[in-house]
């Protein structure tokens, strides 16, 4: 496995953003390196998918800068964060139901990675060219995460833990650098959360990426992070390697009566 280095891929930098008065996220300042799996935790409302929100430019933060590879993304649609390299999935699962899963992961390429109007309306042999790479690409992961098998299915006819797979290969086939997870393992038992943990990792690997997740899952949090931060009411209140955080007695007191924090 690599380790991860310490260049930084992401930094946010004072990220502040409220919703009719309540401050979701309060003042956030971290730095995540290239390769890293870095997770953010933190009790149910601490503002864990708005810092997501804000990252991949479905929200405007108040104030604060978010800033990938050196480019401030604030102001950014969330197609062009796409472009840059930042990819995500959903605690709600965002495909197209009735479309198949390679429909889905064609489509998102092509409202993501846009080619010219003209050349798309015509035709031309470069778009066919074009067509034909983005599908090989497309088989590629499917096949990398073993969906293979069911390109040509609706998503509407797989259980929950499928779906969330096909919702990965379509977030990894906009090829990121920066891989926003957003509870992977939300609704899946242990035996899928431990296979997606190898999977999370497999994919850092092979695909030489960084990855951000969020996850209340505790056991697959402290098997696969580099590093964690803590959120609660919008603000760290820790952060460190797994061993550290799984210690801290304000991490403690946050999760009480929310479940045990320890794996
Ligand atoms: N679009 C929105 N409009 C109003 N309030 C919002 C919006 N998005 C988030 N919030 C509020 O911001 C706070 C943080 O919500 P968020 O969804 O980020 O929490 P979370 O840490 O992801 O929680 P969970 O673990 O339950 O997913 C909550 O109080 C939530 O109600
Ligand atoms: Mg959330």
């Amino acid at each position: 496995m690599k380790s991860p280095n310490n260049d930084n891929i992401l930094t946010l930098d004072n990220l502040s953003i409220s919703f009719g008065g309540i401050k979701a996220v309060d003042g956030l300042s971290l730095k995540v390196n290239e390769n890293e799996i870095f997770s953010i935790i933190g009790p149910n409302g601490a503002g864990k998918t708005t810092v997501f929100n804000i990252i991949s430019g479905f929200y405007k933060p108040d104030s604060g800068t978010v800033e990938f590879k050196g480019r401030n993304l604030v102001n950014h649609k969330p197609h062009e964060i796409a472009r840059f390299g930042v990819g995500r999935t959903f605690q709600n699962l965002e495909l197209f139901s009735r479309m198949t899963v390679l429909e889905n992961l064609l489509i998102a390429k092509h409202l993501y990675v846009k080619t010219r109007f003209w050349e798309e309306l015509l035709k031309t042999k470069n778009v066919k060219v074009e067509e034909a790479r983005a599908e090989d690409e497309a088989y590629a992961i499917l096949n990398y995460l073993g969906l293979e098998q069911y390109a040509h299915i609706p998503i509407s006819e797989f259980p929950f833990p499928i779906q969330k797979r096909i919702e990965l290969a379509r977030a990894l086939s906009l090829k990121p650098e920066l891989l926003i997870l957003d509870e992977p393992a939300g609704g899946l038992n242990m035996v899928e959360t431990e296979e997606l943990s190898t999977i999370i990792q497999r994919i850092r690997d092979d695909y030489n990426l960084t990855v951000l997740l969020v996850e209340h899952d505790m056991s697959m949090v402290m098997n696969i992070s580099d590093r964690i931060t803590v959120l609660q009411y919008g603000k760290e209140i820790a952060d460190g390697k797994p061993e550290e955080i799984q210690n801290n007695p304000m991490v403690i007191e946050a999760y009480l009566g929310k479940g045990a924090m320890h794996a």
